[in-house]
């Protein structure tokens, strides 16, 4: 990186220490001064499984220095630095409280691999310290946040790439060139299928004691208190709400995405119709549902979304994936393939479009994690901005609050970002965080 833009940072981190306090706006954007050649110089914050899988990703460019790993589980950190040591040849800092991250001024972006209820306060103070964030996905575990995380990165003039990976990858590119290219006729349904064995979540344990080498208190941050119990903790505290949206939020964001991609939207649903329950016979430890049915009716074109845990078959033998049916053909798809079924023209005797097939598709995360490094440089905005991750996050959060307060039509008017026919409901849009955690203002 050339000594300018390095002088720039400097000047900038000064006024960002006090994290958490939105004070500071980067007069410029630093594109001007980021060479095509700079590498950039990366921290990941939250380092056991996806974070560091991504960051990796960022490793395997050759244009990425690790600054630092951050984790409030030392095990995990000893572990990621031997990893990180012995395959790029790097050693970065260990940082045990992710504020202390965003202090280092040589730190250009964060990436942000911690459960779902850390990623709006960490990523609205990392774009305050005018560091640029790839977020996982869900980009946050509640619509208030998604709100004030879209507000952020536009304030701060920063590039956020939510992880919802799929917006970069080949099949549903195709897909989409499909679609908008009239190769099914016009769109009328969506329908989604999701069916995950971890859906259900990890066996019951009773409440223990904290692991050595963790602050469960940091890995709590503004959820509520309450005590350490492993079937909530690494991995499976995606099945409890203060964490976590179940299966629904884990798989939806990333489906529902490819859905509302189809016209390219990114408002919110006006009206969402929600089936839920748990009916699996087998006692796990999970607060959300482990049987979902969810509509969305959109303007000229609906999405059916349906969801059981416990279960790993689906339709074409596939625990998930998406049937976009239109007029001259269904178009069926996951990660990994697609195929064209054309309907049938029964005057022209033959089908109303191509039969067309891929499948060698893979996971798509080298190309997000490529398309948001050169945003970084380009200053472009990235494949999946805050508002698009806010779009997919807001569907699955609403077929949830639904869930959570026996409502099966919730109606949702997002310019007062508030339900219309459910007061129980409006409780659920924006968290209560625990002292000392302060909900941040934007
Ligand atoms: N895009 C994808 O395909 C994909 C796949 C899996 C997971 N994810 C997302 O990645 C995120 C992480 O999921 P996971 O499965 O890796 O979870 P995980 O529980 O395995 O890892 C989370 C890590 O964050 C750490 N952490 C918690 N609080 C922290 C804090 N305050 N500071 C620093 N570190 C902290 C934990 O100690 C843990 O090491 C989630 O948002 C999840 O939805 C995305």
């Amino acid at each position: 990186m050339n000594p300018s833009r390095r002088n720039f940072l400097k000047k900038s981190a000064v006024a960002a220490t006090a994290i958490g306090v939105a004070t500071v706006i980067p007069e410029k954007v630093w594109s001007s001064e980021f060479a095509p050649s700079d590498k950039v110089n990366v921290a990941l914050i939250g380092c056991r499984n996806m974070g560091f899988g991504i960051l990796k990703h960022h490793l395997d460019t050759g244009m990425v220095n690790c600054i630092a790993l951050c984790d409030v589980d030392e095990n995990v950190l000893k572990e990621k630095l031997e990893s990180v040591k012995k395959d790029y040849n790097q050693s970065p800092e260990l940082i045990k409280d992710y504020r202390k991250v965003l202090e280092r001024k040589d730190i250009d972006a964060v990436i942000i691999g911690t459960p779902d209820h850390w990623h709006c306060l960490m990523t609205v103070d990392a774009c305050s310290a005018g560091k640029d964030v790839y977020v996982e996905k869900p980009m946050a575990n509640t619509i208030g946040e998604c709100n004030i995380m879209v507000k952020a990165a536009k304030r701060y003039s920063r590039i956020v790439q939510v992880g919802q990976q799929q917006r970069n990858g080949k099949v549903f590119i195709d897909c989409m060139n499909l679609i908008k290219g009239g190769e099914i006729g016009t769109l009328r349904k969506v329908n989604i299928w999701a069916n995950f064995n971890y859906g259900l979540g990890a066996k019951l344990v009773d409440d223990g004691p904290v692991p050595a080498g963790v602050d469960y208190n940091s890995w709590l941050g503004p959820a509520q208190e309450r005590p350490f119990n492993q079937a909530r903790f690494h991995g499976s505290w995606r099945h409890f709400w203060d964490y976590g949206g179940g299966l629904m939020s884990d798989w939806g964001v990333h489906l529902i995405d490819m859905a509302l991609w189809t016209k390219d939207l990114v408002e919110a649903p006006k009206k969402v119709i929600t089936y839920a329950g748990n009916l699996s016979k087998q006692k796990m430890a999970r607060e959300t549902f482990d049987t979902m049915n969810v509509i969305y009716p959109k303007d000229d074109f609906v999405i059916n979304y349906d969801l059981t845990a416990g279960i790993q078959q689906g339709p074409y033998n596939t625990a998930y994936g998406l049937q976009f049916i239109g007029e001259k053909g269904m178009l069926v798809a996951d990660r990994s393939k697609y195929h064209l079924y054309p309907e049938w023209d029964g005057e022209k005797k033959g089908p109303k479009t191509e039969e067309v097939s891929f499948e060698k598709g893979h996971e798509s995360h080298r190309e997000h994690v490529d398309n948001f490094l050169a945003c970084i440089k380009s200053r472009e905005k990235t494949s999946c901005p805050p508002e698009i991750g806010r779009a997919a996050a807001v569907h699955v959060h609403i077929a949830n609050i639904a869930a959570r307060v026996g409502q099966d039509v919730l109606e949702w008017d997002d310019a007062n970002n508030r339900f219309t026919n459910c007061e129980k409901a409006n409780e659920l849009i924006t968290p209560v965080y625990r002292a000392p955690w302060k909900l941040p203002q934007v």
